[in-house]
């Protein structure tokens, strides 16, 4: 079982639009992933049209009033789906229970045995580096990084980079793998990002780019995934690639179907 934090403190650099998809593609897989929310913003929740109340949320998880499987509702496209609430913003502003909070994802997939269940995890991270981000690398076997391909992404990178390296003091190695997102192929300042980020994360950059497509604009615009929306799409393609990579490279366990 894999549990992945699709994490960038940097804020609109794709992390939404890449879980959202690559859960997409695990399902097509036939494999029923599970996604959680875990940004207050709640856009995912909003894209997949859930407008939870605070105890069907995960904001009631980190309230403690609320087991993590008892929040998950399966959707139509064969992914589980545990949505988000505003009200989770008090978990990164209140300073009680901070060190309780930090842990509590991973003894929640740890104690309601999610680990045995096999179905990979995904956790859509707000772009903050906050108590509830902290919470969702701590739980994670794989932190995915989306790096849009523009000049002050490198900056974001090595601040992140600065941030795992701690939390690795304190719980572990976590692998980290970094996704190019919106990739414009033979643009020199794309090209320059990209080249900066292998040299300074050899072995991390991942293959797999994913492009700049509008359709996965109009896809998240019909409140689907690029799968349902054009699977004959080259972001389809993009997404499949990715999967492929992720599993191929032993980052990704999937379970026999
Ligand atoms: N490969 C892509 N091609 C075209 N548009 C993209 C691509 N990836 C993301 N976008 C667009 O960029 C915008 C930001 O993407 P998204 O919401 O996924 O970022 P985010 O990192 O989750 O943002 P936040 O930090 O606010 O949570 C959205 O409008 C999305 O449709
Ligand atoms: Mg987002």
């Amino acid at each position: 079982m894999t549990v992945i934090a699709v994490f960038n403190q940097k804020g609109g650099v794709g992390k939404t639009t890449i879980t959202a998809n690559l859960a997409a593609a695990i399902a097509k897989n036939g494999i029923e992933p599970l996604v959680i929310d875990l940004d207050p913003q709640a856009h995912l929740t909003a894209l997949w049209q859930r407008q939870p109340s605070v105890q069907a949320s995960i904001a009631s998880f980190y309230q403690g009033k609320s087991a993590l499987t008892d929040l998950a509702i399966s959707l139509n496209d064969g992914i589980r789906f545990i949505p988000s609430h505003m009200e989770l913003a008090r978990v990164d502003v209140i300073p009680s229970r901070q060190h309780a909070n930090i842990r509590r994802l991973k003894k929640a997939i740890e104690t309601e045995m999610l680990q045995e269940s096999g179905m990979p995890i995904l956790i859509d991270c707000n772009p903050t580096l906050g108590i509830l981000a902290f919470s969702a690398l701590f739980a994670a076997d794989l932190v995915l990084i989306p790096v849009a391909a523009e000049y002050l992404a490198l900056n974001g990178a090595r601040m992140l980079a600065q941030t795992l390296a701690g939390l690795e003091t304190l719980a572990g190695h976590r692998e980290r793998r970094y996704l190019i997102n919106r990739y414009i192929e033979g643009r020199r300042t794309v090209e320059n990002v990209v080249e900066a980020l292998e040299e300074n994360y050899p072995g991390e950059v991942l293959r797999t780019r994913i492009r700049e497509h509008d359709s996965l604009v109009e896809a998240i615009g019909w409140g689907t995934d690029i799968f349902s929306f054009d699977p004959d799409a080259g972001a389809s393609e993009d997404f499949t690639y990715l999967l492929d990579e992720l599993i191929e490279t032993g980052v990704l366990e999937m379970p026999s179907r």
